[in-house]
C-alpha cells in the first residue's frame, strides 16, 4: 500500500549546492533499447561544502554500470531509485577530484518524453525542469553550471544526423557503419539546457551577420518531407535576433543556433543553449496547412526560445521557485516583439488585447482556484505543474509593470544592469528587482508583493462628480480574495492610467499610484459630469470593480481614444447583458453597427470588439455557476448580434477578401479573421441561407485559415454539408500530423447542437479512431484536453457523464505522460465554483481520481489540492 504523504519542496529550504561541476565530457552510444551513457565530471567543492560531506547525485530510471573517482574503481556509495550516494571522496572532498560513470537508460521505452526519448525513429531529450536525471546521474539542479563536451556515437545510416550544445568539434567514422559528433558548448550552463537530437533530418539554413559583424549560422531540422514548411520559422528566427539588439542591445552569442522540429513533445518549445527543440506545431506552416493564429504562434515561440538565450540561458535561475525570472521576462520580451511585428500603433493595441484576454481566461481563474500561487510559488510538490500561465502570463504582467513605471529607458536601464551584474550566474527575481531599483533610484520594496502573494486584485471604483465645485472625486480601494496558504494580503503597488472624457474631449491621461487599501485624488476643473476611462491599455493585471451606467460605457466604446478601453467597454456591456439573461438593446447594436463600419478602424480590432466574452471568462463574475444556462444565454446574445446586424455581415464578408498571394501578415490576417467572424455570425443568423457559401468557401479557399474556418463554421453550427466537408478535409489532408490534429480538435470543440448526437460521443468515437494516438501529446490533446477543458457546454452536463470521461482520460493518460495526464488533471480546478448538480458530480470524479493507489506526484498534486 502506498500511503506516505507527499513530499513538498520549499523556497525557503534552498541552499547553495555542497558540490559543484567543471568540465563535464559525455559519451553517448545511442541505441533505443540500451543506450550507454559515460560521464566524465570534474567536481569541485560547492557553496555549501564541509569537509567529508557525501556527495548526493540524482538519477531516474537508470541501470547504474560503474563508477570511478580519479581514475579508480570507487566502491563507498550506496544506490537508491532515485539517488547515488558518494562516500570517502579524495581529500575529504575539499579539492578537485574527476568523477566517472556509467549508466544505461531505454530510450525506446521513454513515454514520459522527459530525457532521452525516441520520436518517429529518431532521438531528443528534453531536459527542463528534471529530465538530465533520467540520462545519467548528476547534480540537476540549475545553480551547477558546467561546460558540456559532447560525443554522440550511432549506426550512420539510421542516424546520419547528430546534434548537441554549441559547436561541432568533429566527426569521425567508426567500425560496424557506426559514426561519431562531438560538439562543445562554450558556455557555462545548467543540466537542464542540455540537448541532443540524432536521426534522419534536413535542414535549411542560412548565414547572417550580427551588430558586431560577427557571421552566424542559423539551421532549421526537420524530417525531410517538411523541409518545405520552413521558410516562416527561419524568417521569425532572423527578425528576433535583429529585434533583440535593436531594443535590448543583446547580441546572438554562438556561432551556430539550430532549431529542430519533433512531433512527440509535452511542451510548445524549449530553449536549450544553442539547440532549441520544438514541438512541429511551433515551426511548420504553410499557408495551404496553417492558419494565420499558427503562423502568428510560430513568429511569437521561436521568437520566446530565441529570447531566452539571454533571459533563461546567460542568466539563469538558482532554483525553480524562481522560474518566473526568466518566464515572466521572457515572455513579455516575445509580447513585446510580436507587438512590434503588427507594424502599426493600432496593430499593437490589438496584440495587447489579444494577450489580456488570454490572461482573463486562463490565469485568472487559476488565481481564484485551488492551484492559485504567486508568480514566484513558495512551495511545490512537482515543478512540472508550475510551468503554469501564472508563473507565464501574470509574470508578463508584472515585468511589464515595470516598464510603465520606469519607462521604456528606464527598463532598458535596469536590464542593462541585469545583465552587468550576472551574467554567467544563476539568480533570483529579488536579484532583477534589485536592478531595475537600483539602475533608477527607485524604491521598489513593495513592488515585491507582487511576487510574493497569490490571487488576482480587486479594485473598487468609486467615481463623484461635483457640479458645484467642478469637482471629481475618485476613490479606489484594493482588496485581493484568500488563496491558498494566504488568508490575508497586503497592498499591492498599483498603476492605473486613468482618464476623464467629457463632453469637450479634453482628455488627458494620468497615471495613479495606488499604494495603501484606499487613496482619493481630486480633480478639479471639470466642466461637465465626465466618463471615467480606468485602467488603460491594462496596464495593471487587476480585476476593475466599477458600477458603471450603460450610458458610459456605451460613450467608451464608441469614442475612448484608448483602444483596450474601447474593446473593454463592449465586453463589460456584453458581460452585463449575458449574465442578466437579456439580449443586446439597440442602443449597443448600434455602437457595434458604428463600429463595424468605421473605416479607420483594423479588421482585426472590429474582430476582437464583436467577439463576445468567453464562457469560462463569464464563469469567474458569477457565484454559483450554472453553465447550460450561461451557454443558453450566450448563444441567443450572439444570434441577436447576428441577425441585427445580418446586413453588415454580408457585406464585411464580401469586403474583407484577401485576393493574391497569401501572406500572414497583421493586416491581411485582420481581414481574414473579420471575414470569418462575419460568416459564422451569417450562419448563426440562418443557416439554410448561409451554408452554401461557407461550402464554398470551404471549396476554393487556397489557405488553412479560411479553409479551416468556413469548416468550423460548418460543423459548429451542425449545418448542411458538414459531414461531406470533414471527410474530404481529412482526405485532402491525412498525411499532414498537425492538420489532422485541427481535425480531431473541432470535432471536439463541437458545442451542443439541437438535433446532433451528443459531443461526448463524437468524442468516444473520435477515441477508438485509427488515426489517434493516445501517447502522441498533440494528438491526445486535440481530442481530450480540448472537449474537457475549450467546450464548455457539451463538457458540463448534468449527468456528469463529462466529468466520466475526464476521470477515465486522466487515468489512462498518467501511466504514460504523468505531465499531459496532470494538465487535463487541471480542467475540474474551479469545481466548487458551480452549482448543483455540477458541483457534486465534479468532486465526486476528482474522488474517483484521487483513490487510485498509482498515481504520478503531478496528477496526485493537482487532484489533492484540487479536494483540499
Ligand atoms: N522553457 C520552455 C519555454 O517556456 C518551456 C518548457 C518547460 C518546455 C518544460 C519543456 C519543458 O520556453
Ligand atoms: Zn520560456
Amino acid at each position: 500500500m502506498k500511503t506516505e504523504l507527499a513530499q513538498s519542496f520549499r523556497r525557503l529550504e534552498y541552499r547553495p549546492p555542497v558540490y559543484t561541476f567543471g568540465q563535464v565530457e559525455l559519451d553517448i552510444a545511442l541505441d533505443p533499447a540500451r543506450t550507454i551513457v559515460k560521464s566524465k565530471i570534474e567536481v569541485l567543492p560547492g557553496n555549501s561544502f564541509e569537509p567529508g560531506a557525501p556527495m548526493v547525485l540524482v538519477g531516474q530510471e537508470l541501470e547504474f554500470v560503474s563508477l570511478r573517482i580519479n581514475g579508480e574503481a570507487h566502491r563507498r556509495f550506496e544506490l537508491t531509485p532515485e539517488t547515488l550516494t558518494i562516500h570517502s571522496l579524495p581529500k575529504e572532498g575539499a579539492e578537485k577530484f574527476t568523477l566517472e560513470i556509467i549508466s544505461i537508460c531505454v530510450p525506446e521505452k521513454n513515454t514520459s518524453l522527459m530525457g532521452l526519448y525516441v520520436s518517429n525513429g529518431n532521438f531528443f531529450t528534453q531536459c527542463e525542469a528534471e529530465g538530465f536525471r533520467k540520462i545519467t546521474y548528476f547534480l540537476d539542479r540549475p545553480d551547477v553550471m558546467a561546460r558540456y563536451r559532447v560525443t554522440l556515437q550511432a549506426p550512420e545510416a539510421q542516424y546520419p544526423v547528430l546534434l548537441s550544445n554549441g559547436n561541432l568539434l568533429k566527426e569521425e567514422k567508426l567500425p560496424n557503419g557506426w559514426h561519431s559528433a562531438t560538439w562543445e558548448d562554450p558556455f557555462p550552463k545548467p543540466s537542464y539546457l542540455f540537448a541532443l537530437v540524432a536521426g534522419k533530418l534536413e535542414c535549411i539554413e542560412e548565414t547572417i551577420t550580427t551588430s558586431s559583424g560577427a557571421k552566424k549560422l542559423l539551421q532549421i531540422w526537420v524530417e525531410p518531407h517538411d523541409l518545405q514548411k520552413t521558410r516562416h520559422a527561419m524568417d521569425s528566427l532572423i527578425a528576433s535576433i535583429h529585434w533583440d539588439e535593436k531594443r535590448f542591445g543583446l547580441e546572438l552569442d554562438l556561432e551556430r543556433f539550430m532549431i529542430v522540429a519533433v512531433g512527440d513533445f509535452n511542451m510548445g518549445a524549449m530553449e536549450n543553449k544553442g539547440l532549441n527543440i520544438f514541438n512541429t506545431k511551433f515551426v511548420l506552416a504553410q499557408p495551404e496547412t496553417a492558419t494565420d493564429a499558427d503562423f502568428a504562434n510560430i513568429e511569437s515561440v521561436v521568437a520566446h526560445e530565441y529570447f531566452h538565450n539571454w533571459t533563461g540561458n546567460r542568466v539563469t535561475c538558482q532554483d525553480w521557485f524562481q522560474l518566473s525570472l526568466k518566464e515572466g521576462l521572457t515572455v513579455f520580451r516575445d509580447q513585446e516583439f510580436s507587438a512590434d511585428q503588427m507594424g502599426s500603433e493600432s496593430g499593437r493595441a490589438v496584440k495587447r488585447i489579444e494577450d489580456v484576454r488570454l490572461l482573463r481566461q486562463l490565469q485568472f481563474p487559476e488565481d481564484a482556484g485551488p492551484m492559485a500561487h504567486p508568480i514566484r510559488p513558495d512551495e511545490y510538490q512537482e515543478i512540472n505543474n508550475f510551468y503554469t500561465v501564472t508563473v507565464y502570463e501574470k509574470g508578463s504582467e508584472v515585468v511589464r509593470m515595470y516598464q510603465t513605471l520606469l519607462g521604456r529607458d528606464g527598463f532598458r536601464k535596469g536590464m542593462d544592469l541585469y545583465f552587468q551584474r550576472h551574467d554567467g550566474q544563476a539568480v533570483t527575481c529579488d536579484d532583477f528587482l534589485a536592478a531595475m531599483a537600483d539602475a533608477n533610484g527607485k524604491d521598489l520594496s513593495q513592488f515585491k508583493n507582487w511576487y510574493s502573494q497569490a490571487g488576482t486584485p480587486r479594485v473598487k471604483v468609486d467615481g463623484q462628480y461635483d457640479a458645484a465645485n467642478k469637482q471629481y472625486r475618485l476613490t479606489l480601494t484594493q482588496s485581493c480574495a484568500p488563496t491558498p496558504g494566504q488568508a490575508e494580503k497586503k497592498p499591492f503597488h498599483i498603476r492605473l492610467k486613468v482618464c476623464l472624457i467629457t463632453a469637450g474631449n479634453d482628455q488627458v491621461e494620468q497615471l495613479l499610484e495606488l499604494t495603501e487599501s484606499t487613496q482619493t485624488w481630486t480633480f478639479d476643473h471639470i466642466e461637465d459630469r465626465p466618463v471615467l476611462s480606468i485602467n488603460r491599455n491594462f496596464s495593471a493585471p487587476v480585476n476593475i470593480d466599477f458600477e458603471q451606467s450603460e450610458e458610459d460605457l456605451l460613450t467608451l466604446l464608441s469614442s475612448d481614444d484608448d483602444p483596450f478601453n474601447r474593446w473593454e467597454a463592449g465586453q463589460k456591456l456584453a458581460m452585463q447583458m449575458i449574465l442578466n439573461n437579456r439580449l443586446p438593446d439597440s442602443a449597443l447594436i448600434n455602437a457595434y453597427r458604428e463600429i463595424l463600419l468605421d473605416p479607420n478602424l483594423d479588421p482585426a480590432f472590429k474582430e476582437l470588439a464583436l467577439t463576445l466574452p468567453a464562457e469560462s471568462y463569464l464563469y469567474e463574475q458569477c457565484k454559483s455557476v450554472d453553465p447550460q444556462k450561461i451557454f443558453a444565454a450566450r448563444i441567443s446574445f450572439r444570434k441577436e448580434l447576428a441577425k441585427q446586424l445580418q446586413l453588415e455581415w454580408a457585406a464585411l464578408y464580401q469586403q474583407n477578401q484577401t485576393p493574391g498571394p497569401f501572406k500572414s501578415d497583421a493586416i491581411n490576417s485582420g481581414k481574414r479573421a473579420l471575414k470569418n467572424l462575419a460568416l459564422s455570425m451569417l450562419l448563426d443568423a440562418d443557416p439554410k441561407i448561409w451554408a452554401p457559401m461557407a461550402r464554398n468557401q470551404f471549396q476554393i479557399a487556397d489557405n488553412m485559415t479560411d479553409r479551416y474556418a468556413a469548416l468550423a463554421a460548418l460543423v459548429m453550427h451542425g449545418a448542411k454539408g458538414a459531414a461531406e466537408c470533414l471527410e474530404d478535409f481529412y482526405k485532402r489532408f491525412a498525411d499532414d500530423a498537425l492538420v489532422i490534429d485541427k481535425w480531431f480538435a473541432l470535432q471536439s470543440s463541437r458545442p451542443p447542437v439541437e438535433g446532433l448526437e451528443s459531443t461526448l460521443n463524437e468524442v468516444k468515437r473520435l477515441r477508438e479512431h485509427p488515426a489517434f494516438k493516445l501517447n502522441n501529446p498533440n494528438r491526445a490533446r486535440s481530442v481530450i484536453h480540448v472537449f474537457c477543458a475549450n467546450n464548455p457546454a457539451s463538457f458540463h452536463q448534468a449527468d456528469g457523464s463529462g466529468y466520466a470521461f475526464w476521470a477515465e482520460s486522466v487515468l489512462a493518460l498518467d501511466p504514460i505522460n504523468p505531465q499531459v495526464a496532470a494538465r487535463l488533471a487541471r480542467a475540474l480546478d474551479r469545481w466548487r465554483l458551480f452549482a448543483e448538480p455540477y458541483q457534486s458530480k465534479m468532486k465526486a470524479a476528482l474522488e474517483q481520481v484521487a483513490a487510485c493507489q498509482t498515481l504520478s506526484p503531478d496528477v496526485k498534486e493537482v487532484v489533492s489540492k484540487a479536494l483540499g
